[in-house]
């Protein structure tokens, strides 16, 4: 059997294609759809019953276009809204996490840094996570938004990152931290700067490879696999439509894909 059907991934804006770019790296025969909320963005100040009303809409929005699965391609609606969405849509999820547990394997210090947004720092999600995971090791929780806010403008290096990344980031190395956990998705496209800051001898841990293994997983196990030939994206936003493919071309090299603006 094959399934020729689209994967839906959804984030607030910008973040979630640091996801997307490793679906269409590790899966090319799957279509993919992406919805960016960008009038809704950011997510990380939003509650956990506003986030979840949210994410129910976008779900159901990707579902009646035709997709299979979703993936929750943002830890900030994945910790809280994960389990609220599994439990009312019948088909597939899957979700993205703060890496605590590999980060617990990983570091030498015994200190963590684990960027993420201020939603994700409150939930019970990381909490448990941390609690079941962590062996002994320093968390160390850090918001970031206005790494957040970088990335969704388009700035990727430059003073003004440097100085951010240097708020945000500078004291987890102070303390010793020798493995930063990218617990938002917009912060793998601030990689190379996070790594100048931090430098050499700390380590990055960006959990899409993981995710989109289990995403294969999830497909092959449902039976959901498109065996044919992929296609390209599809792209929807609630927000400017123009900005989002300005930004398309600049962060994923795809300057003509076309964007269509949703009502939702
Ligand atoms: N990209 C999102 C995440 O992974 C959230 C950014 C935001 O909208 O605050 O948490």
């Amino acid at each position: 059997m094959s399934d020729q059907r689209p994967v839906g991934v959804f984030d607030s804006g910008l973040g979630g294609l640091t996801v997307l770019r490793e679906i269409t790296r590790q899966l090319p025969q799957e279509q993919c759809m992406y919805l960016a909320d960008s009038r809704e963005a950011p997510y990380g100040n939003k509650s956990v019953p506003a986030l979840q009303e949210r994410c129910e809409q976008v779900t159901a929005f990707l579902i009646d276009q035709g997709a299979k699965t979703i993936v929750v391609a943002c830890n900030t609606a994945s910790v809280t809204a994960l389990a609220y969405l599994r439990g009312r849509f019948t088909i597939p999820f899957v979700g993205i996490v703060p890496a605590v547990k590999p980060a617990a394997m990983m570091t030498h210090t015994g200190t963590v840094g684990v960027l993420v947004t201020s939603a994700t720092a409150q939930s019970d999600s990381l909490a448990q996570l941390i609690a079941s995971y962590s062996h002994g090791s320093q968390m160390i929780l850090q918001e970031c938004p206005e790494l957040v806010a970088l990335v969704e403008h388009g700035q990727l290096k430059g003073p003004e990152v440097e100085n951010s990344l240097r708020l945000e980031v500078g004291p987890l190395v102070a303390r010793g931290a020798d493995i930063l956990v990218l617990g938002c998705t917009h912060l793998p496209f601030l990689s190379e700067a996070i790594g100048h800051v931090a430098g050499p001898a700390v380590r990055l841990i960006d959990p899409a490879e993981a995710v989109v293994r289990h995403l294969g997983h999830v497909l092959q196990e449902h039976d959901l696999l498109n065996r044919g030939a992929g296609a390209p994206p599809r792209y929807f936003t609630t927000g400017d439509p123009e900005e989002f493919q300005l930004r398309l071309g600049q962060l994923l090299d795809e300057p003509l894909a076309e964007v269509a603006h949703v009502e939702l």
